[in-house]
């Protein structure tokens, strides 16, 4: 792999979560494998009233604390912090970008950057229409003297409005193509995984539509709550924390048609045009086709959990959802009439993310006089953890009759020697040093994501009867979701955390 271009990497609210959490141990690991550029300088810039000292040491316990690099060389460590520096910045006042701009003048000059700037707005969302429109004022937004990037996190708006206005505030600023949106799952390996595993094998493809598909199911699952993030969760909500982007994102992926080439337009022409498929949820079908939930107190392994409205920065009255699942239609030729079935939720039993392909029965039940229920061919993609592939299908248990077993054909990306899965912010960061925007997401998939999402908004705005159910922290969420679920006796998948881990005996 190629090392980028010499730059420097503004970083807006450096002292933050974020910065300390996944971008700093993400630079590092790319530092220590040697995908960084040659000449490298980082710039952080926050209210936090700190020196360039301040930021390094921050940035030094930050990469020891979250860093997953199994030897951490503290030596190396110190050499990675010593291209970092820090300007403090009121986002407001123009002066301050004027500020910033001399310093990376004199970086520039330092470290032969040649012009070459990216931004990553790691602030809260409302700063970043004010962030970009004062670096353009400041002149640093023009690609005239080496790239300028901008790297904006999610989310991109709370609406279709507002996701719109945000793109032709920035649209006015900055062209499309110096626009990075991050939606972290995009950097995710196995996500990525998914295009290579439908578009790379023969024998998936072929079966891989509504001939021989029965349903999809998405499920993003977390065990964790809202922790102290309850001050963003309860304006966001899993519906535009989760849905908008991961979900379907994985969505896209999942259902698209395959890539003319792996061009960054190319690969997103197609997931745009499953999202322009998706078939529009009436206002008055939403209690019908989305379920949402907020966890209550409980106690899980003898542990009591505060319920989501005693959370700290969350409203006691509180209807944000922290669970929703959704049923919705493609209408194309691969998809017309195959259910997808999407959820996420906080305070699940477990963290497990995976795409459940759910094969139609075979046509002929020959076995089924004798062992009463066949299980049914599902292709699991686990996403994380323990990633891999799953395939469950029916053999015959040796001896004498007909007994039926259902078995798993698998594959874990832990039994592959010597593999080491990079972290997303590590790919999702090495690319846009690279200029490759394939796993960022464009302006129209977005506008799109919040078209499909607005009558579940406005539904739930406009008609307060429709319920939130509670349901127990520690749980598969409300018990209503599962009537989602079209087909007698049919639920979702119930996935422990270990992949290979369940298995169904169909008894003579
Ligand atoms: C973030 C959401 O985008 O994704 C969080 O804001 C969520 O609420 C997180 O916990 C999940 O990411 P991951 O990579 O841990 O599945």
């Amino acid at each position: 792999m190629e090392r980028p271009d010499n730059l420097i990497l503004v970083i807006f609210g450096a002292s933050g979560d974020l910065t300390a959490r996944k971008l700093l141990p993400a630079l590092y690991s790319l530092k220590i494998q040697n995908l960084m550029p040659e000449k490298f300088a980082l710039l952080g810039a926050a209210r936090t009233e700190w020196s360039s000292d301040d930021f390094r040491k921050h940035a030094s316990e930050a990469i020891k604390k979250f860093s997953e690099e199994k030897d951490l060389d503290p030596a190396g460590i110190a050499d990675f912090t010593g291209c970092m520096n820090y300007q403090r910045v009121e986002y407001l006042s123009l002066s301050d970008y004027e500020q910033l701009k001399s310093v990376i003048n004199t970086l520039s000059a330092t470290f032969h950057t040649r012009g070459n700037l990216i931004f990553y707005m790691a602030t809260p969302p409302s700063l970043y229409e004010i962030i970009s429109t004062n670096l353009t004022k400041a002149g640093l937004g023009s690609p005239a003297d080496g790239f300028k990037r901008f790297i904006i996190e999610k989310p991109f708006g709370y609406d279709l409005e507002s996701g719109i206005k945000l793109n032709q505030t920035l649209h006015q600023l900055i062209a499309e193509d110096q626009i990075y949106r991050i939606d972290h799952y995009l950097g995710k390996e196995t996500v990525q995984n998914l295009l290579v595993t439908r578009f790379a094998n023969g024998i998936f493809e072929p079966l891989w539509n509504r001939n021989y598909i029965h349903r999809v199911e998405i499920t993003s699952a977390e065990n964790i709550g809202v922790e102290d993030r309850g001050g963003y969760y309860d304006s966001a909500g899993a519906l535009r924390d989760m849905v908008q982007n991961h979900l379907l994102q994985m969505v896209g992926l999942t259902a698209m048609e395959p890539p003319s080439s792996l061009d960054a337009d190319a690969i997103r022409n197609e997931v745009l045009k499953v999202f322009q498929s998706l078939q529009p949820i009436k206002e008055e079908d939403v209690p019908k086709q989305v379920i949402r939930g907020q966890y209550t107190a409980s106690k899980i392994r003898g542990e009591c959990v505060t319920g989501y409205r005693y959370e700290k920065g969350v409203d006691n009255h509180s209807r944000t959802e922290t669970y929703v699942a959704i049923k919705f239609y493609i209408n194309n030729w691969r998809w017309g009439d195959v259910p997808f079935y999407i959820r996420t939720g906080k305070r699940m039993p477990t963290t497990v993310t995976e795409i459940v392909i759910h094969f139609k029965p075979s046509p002929h039940h020959l076995f089924q006089r004798v062992i009463g229920k066949l299980s049914g061919n599902q292709l699991i993609i686990r996403i994380q953890p323990n990633e891999g592939i799953l395939l469950k299908f029916d053999m015959k248990e040796p001896g004498s009759g007909f007994k039926v077993k259902n078995v798993n054909m698998d594959f874990q990306y832990k039994d592959l020697a010597d593999i080491r899965i990079p972290s997303a912010y590590e790919r999702l960061l090495y690319d846009v040093m690279n200029g490759d925007s394939t796993l960022y997401a464009r302006d129209d998939e977005v506008e799109t994501a919040w078209k499909f999402i607005e009558p579940v908004q406005k539904a739930w705005k406009n008609n307060p009867a429709i319920k939130v159910y509670g349901y127990s922290a520690g749980t598969w969420g409300p018990e209503p979701s599962n009537s989602l679920i079209e087909g007698e006796g049919l639920t979702w998948r119930y996935p422990s955390k270990n992949l290979a881990d369940e298995e169904i005996y169909c008894e003579l």
